[in-house]
């Protein structure tokens, strides 16, 4: 018999407990012996739910109890859950997350506890919801160099800028709507600003890099000021928006942030809608591969989170290595890194024509029917701080979006 404690009764908890219990003889056949979930901790009650019967509040039950083999945690926030996992740790038992803040921040630290315990730290769910993206790194690309990494990692994000696309509304209205529809926070902030794919982009580039890329040094840029207006300029030019977690490897140099991008139909990104998440990843051997699935929701990440459950059942007393070395990954400037700006400058093309071909060179203009006032052009490939420099030239410009394209 694996015993198993639940931290948190919220959506994913309560999607794990759920789980544990209706795939119960599956789940235990694929271990080799049966799984029970023996706890389940909140600080709230649940009369009539059969959680009851396992329902405890205080941590101390969990980690004085011998027979638990494995806590798994869906609370989320830095604590009581750093706490809690090196206790776990500490103890001896295994332990496994959904909570990016936790990973993000002391990944490395819970890892080589892990290893010095021979025991397991696991956090499939902490990116990418139910979409397999963890473990492929560390254990299905294990021979290859992995030299690029694209996600849209933010499922809120994704669905507003989807239907900002799709229905030509503004983004206020949209986050409202996705408010009412419980796909966005109250507070929208840690999502709609980016903090959220940051902390994601970390822990996959951690992975991917083997050393340390600590979420603080992450250029960060939310979708809060994409406008109608923009995707329409996108519509005319054939692309569309979206909120890209980005990481690259160039000549050895790692260059990593977080911004929305104009991309083309031909990216494979280009048709992930709505809450979906996808990751693209390229290797010098495999080439591109994406994953692609639900990112976020009760069950899709429940169902990571158990398949780290039964991994960790598996593996009761013995280290699956990953590496991810605590040495910090010292990321480049992307002041250096290269791309093309979508730009939109306010006045009268006719006039402004030659003031921008000075600051950028030739351009083609891009002009809106039911907008007037202003235009748009896409630069050649340049690097961002040739184009700051340029853009110091022009005055008025509204906006600039990134183009991969
Ligand atoms: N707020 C996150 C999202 C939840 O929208 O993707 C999953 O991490």
């Amino acid at each position: 018999m694996i015993n198993v404690a639940v931290l948190g009764y919220g959506t994913v908890g309560s999607g794990i407990y759920d789980v544990l219990v209706k795939n119960n003889e599956s789940i235990s056949k694929k271990v080799g012996d049966d799984i029970r979930v023996k706890y389940v901790l909140d600080l709230r009650e649940f009369p009539n739910d059969p959680v009851n019967e396992v329902l405890v509040h205080d941590f101390e039950v969990i980690i004085n109890d011998p027979e638990v083999d494995i806590i798994a945690e869906a609370m989320g926030g830095l604590e009581p859950a750093h706490t809690f996992a090196v206790r776990t740790l500490e103890a001896g038992k295994n332990y496994c997350t959904s909570n990016k803040e936790l990973v993000a921040k002391y990944g490395p630290e819970l890892l080589a506890l892990a290893k010095q315990k021979n025991k397991n730290f696991l956090f499939e769910a902490s990116v990418g919801g139910g979409i397999p993206i963890i473990r492929p790194l560390n254990q299905s690309l294990t021979a290859d160099e992995i030299t690029e990494i694209t996600g849209i990692l933010n499922g809120t994000t994704n669905f507003i800028l989807t239907k900002m696309d799709k229905e030509g509304l503004a983004f206020d209205t949209v986050l409202k709507e996705a408010q009412e529809l419980g796909y966005a926070e109250k507070d929208p902030t840690a999502d709609v600003e980016g903090y959220d794919a940051c902390r994601k982009i970390a822990i996959l580039s951690s992975l991917a890099y083997g050393l340390h890329v600590n979420f603080e040094d992450i250029y960060t840029e939310g979708i809060t000021k994409i406008t109608d207006v923009d995707f329409k300029y996108a519509g005319k030019l054939g692309l569309s928006i979206k909120l890209f977690g980005k990481s690259k490897k160039v000549d050895g140099k790692c260059y990593a942030m977080v911004a929305p991008f104009m991309i083309s139909t031909d990216s494979p990104l280009y048709c992930v809608n709505d809450v979906l998440n996808a990751i693209l990843v390229n290797g010098e051997v495999i080439g591109d591969i994406m994953f692609y699935g639900s990112g976020a929701g009760k069950y899709p990440t429940a169902s990571a989170v158990v398949a780290d459950i039964v991994d960790e059942a598996k593996h009761l007393n013995r280290h699956i290595m990953s590496i991810w070395s605590s040495e910090k990954l010292e990321l480049e400037d992307i002041k250096s890194n290269k791309c093309k700006f979508f730009v939109r400058v306010a006045g009268n093309e006719a006039e402004k024509l030659a003031e921008v071909e000075a600051a950028f060179g030739k351009v083609t203009i891009v002009k809106l029917d039911d907008v007037n006032d202003e235009f748009a052009f896409v630069t050649e490939i340049i690097t961002e701080a040739d184009y700051e420099a340029a853009a110091q030239k022009v005055s008025d410009i509204k906006q600039r979006i990134r183009v991969e394209a």
